[in-house]
């Protein structure tokens, strides 16, 4: 065991960064949420959050990613990186409450257990089941947040911590595809579709551009032949600093000390910090984020520390500076290389992250990127907000419950047939709690006049009730037999939709990223309804049943939710309209077709 240096606490400037990263993160969510509720005030609740939660996860994941690389381009963004970590974790915690929120808001409460609809709704012929993607990035995520801590750090040692680490990009990219083949694709804005497709260039580009300030170095021609590399000139390393090279994808710093120049690994021991970014003070390397030493010749911390890092042979030519690209042992000593030229003594602040208060022009320049990150972005977060594609109305009375009197009716679909006050009769759609259809509670009264409790949910002067289970009771109440007639044949496009969710219990209740749980609510025997379009935007909802008026929920599934085609009959059945068509007949729209 070798001697710990001071235990690294809560300090000043940790503090400011958690507070300005919890000022930041709230008001991401709570504009989101703000502007999405004024453009849509019928949206639902679960809906905010759960939009409110990815989009600012999203936001916050690229300003991660921007951070290591913006660092290898300029030393000054280093304080941003000390406490990267606590970024992360707050990014997992708005992405699980994201992920946990739709898992239940679209996969409970079904005929099948919610994990099973989780990883088998969705999918079907040309199409790609987005939210399997998210919960792999999930688990991804989970698993960073989970070895966050420092005991992970010291038990898998930092090299195999930081390896791990790199996954983050992988969920980056199951992230974005989870949002193309989902939200994109219900949510058709060209400017989302611009944010996303930039903000992943932008993220490339600047990994890119640092590579770049890194590079010589990875050739594999040259690696192969175990030739040293040429990093670059004498002159371009500042007298007590390093230059940073990647060499076969390891970080190598060559400091400068006076007249030598030493090669050491450029991955602090303590937490993976950027010794490259440090300087050497009193003969020593000093680590920017928490002042760990080492000696530059040997790669070992002074006496009576332990720690150790690979060291690599260096030499000079001319007025180049080679080094070879084979690693020595931690803590192997290594003679210096000689420079027989001078160079200024480098002269910029060394800001250790730990210490309670960073120089004066460090503090400004960290302040006015802190602004500009949070103006970019809550202006992302608002776009993200404004560009959604508007939300239909629909009401659903949560909570109230009301008592209603008609005659039932139990095919295709569980109805309750009402007189109107002013004449005519409406016949409300009945369903249970849930994502389940009331046909079991209905069966022994069809064609009965009854009482029933329930929640009424309406839109567009369709009506459902969703039925307190138990409620239904025998009335003396008579309406005249339904009259059906015909209209004629149609060919209509539209998409299959589930009636509950649809009329208002889940606003959007439609297109793609409601797919999953509008198979659930069908498969449940939930009425399936077509819903017609128009260049206006006039709407139609048709109840959907088959050539001979049988229901169909368990022949659609699969087309749940997707451009569709259906030629049938149309007829009138009390205030409903009604089409029929047999299912093998419907036809799938593609892209190009619309
Ligand atoms: C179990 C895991 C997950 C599930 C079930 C899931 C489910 C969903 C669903 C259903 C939507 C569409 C929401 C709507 O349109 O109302 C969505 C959108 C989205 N998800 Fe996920 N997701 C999961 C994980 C993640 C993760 C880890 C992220 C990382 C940040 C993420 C980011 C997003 C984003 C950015 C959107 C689109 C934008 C938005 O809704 O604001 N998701 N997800
Ligand atoms: S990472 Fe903590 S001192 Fe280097």
């Amino acid at each position: 065991m070798g001697h710990a240096y001071r235990a690294v606490g809560w300090n000043r400037q940790k503090r400011i960064y958690d507070t300005t990263l919890a000022l930041g993160i709230g008001l991401c969510v709570a504009l989101f949420m703000a502007l999405t509720f004024a453009a849509n005030p019928l949206v639902t609740a679960e809906t905010l959050l759960i939009r409110a939660f990815a989009a600012s996860a999203f936001v916050l994941l690229h300003v991660i990613l921007s951070i290591g690389p913006l660092c290898r381009l300029d030393a000054r963004f280093l304080p941003l990186l000390y406490n990267r970590r606590h970024l992360g974790v707050a990014m997992f915690v708005l992405a699980l409450a994201h992920g946990v929120l739709a898992f239940v808001q679209f996969h409970a409460l079904g005929v099948i257990s919610p994990l099973e609809s989780l990883l088998t709704s969705d999918g079907g012929p040309g199409t790609i089941p987005f939210q399997p993607l998210g919960a792999a990035a999930l688990a991804v995520l989970f698993l960073m947040a989970a070895t966050s801590h420092d005991f992970w750090l010291r038990n898998l040692t930092p090299p195999t911590w930081k390896a791990l680490h790199m996954a983050v990009y992988v969920a980056y990219a199951l992230i974005v595809l989870h949002v193309a083949f989902g939200f994109l694709q219900a949510n058709t804005s060209p400017y989302l579709l611009a944010a996303t497709a930039a903000g992943a260039l932008g993220l490339f580009g600047l990994h890119l551009v640092a590579a770049q300030r890194e590079r010589t170095t990875d050739r594999a021609e040259q690696l192969a032949r175990g030739a040293w590399i040429d990093v670059g000139d004498v002159a371009s390393i500042p007298d007590g600093r390093a230059k940073t090279v990647s060499i076969a994808g390891e970080r190598v710093a060559i400091f400068r000390y006076g007249e030598k120049l030493s090669a050491l690994s450029s991955v602090c021991r303590h937490q993976n910090g950027p010794l490259g970014e440090g300087r050497v003070v009193d003969g020593c390397v000093v680590c920017p984020w928490h002042g760990y030493q080492y000696r530059p010749h040997d790669g070992r911390s002074p006496e009576p520390f332990t720690e150790r890092v690979p060291t690599f042979r260096v030499r000079v030519e001319g007025a180049r500076v080679l080094v070879d690209p084979r690693p020595l042992p931690p803590g192997t000593a290594v003679e210096p290389a000689h420079v027989a030229t001078q160079t200024q003594h480098d002269e910029r602040e060394l800001y250790v992250g730990y210490l309670p208060q960073s120089p004066p022009r460090q503090a400004r320049f960290t302040r006015g990127v802190v602004l500009a990150l949070f103006a970019a972005c809550l202006a992302v977060v608002s776009l993200a907000a404004l560009a959604q594609t508007p939300l239909r109305a629909g009401q659903f009375e949560f909570g109230v419950v009301r008592e209603f009197r008609g005659v039932l009716a139990s095919a295709p679909h569980p109805q309750l047939r009402v007189q109107r006050p002013g004449g005519g009769v409406s016949s409300y759609l009945l369903v249970a709690p849930g994502k389940h259809g009331a046909d079991a509670f209905v069966r022994e009264f069809d064609g009965r006049g009854v009482t029933l409790r329930g929640s009424l949910v309406h839109s567009g002067g369709r009506t459902l009730v969703e039925l307190e289970p138990g409620s239904i009771a025998l009335a003396d109440v008579s309406i005249d037999a339904s009259r059906t007639h015909d209209l004629g044949r149609v060919t209509l496009r539209g998409e299959i939709v589930d009636s509950k969710c649809h009329l208002g219990v889940m606003t959007p209740g439609e297109r793609r990223t409601h797919r999953a749980c509008a198979q659930l609510c069908i498969r449940g025997g939930i009425p399936p309804l077509f819903w017609v379009e128009d260049e206006r935007g006039d709407v139609q909802r048709l109840l959907l049943v088959g050539a001979n008026g049988e229901a169909v929920n368990e022949r659609v599934l699969e087309l749940v939710g997707l451009p569709l085609e259906i030629e049938g009959v149309v007829s009138q059945l009390d205030d409903w309209l009604v089409l029929s068509a047999d299912p093998a007949a419907y036809r799938r729209i593609e892209k190009g077709e619309r």
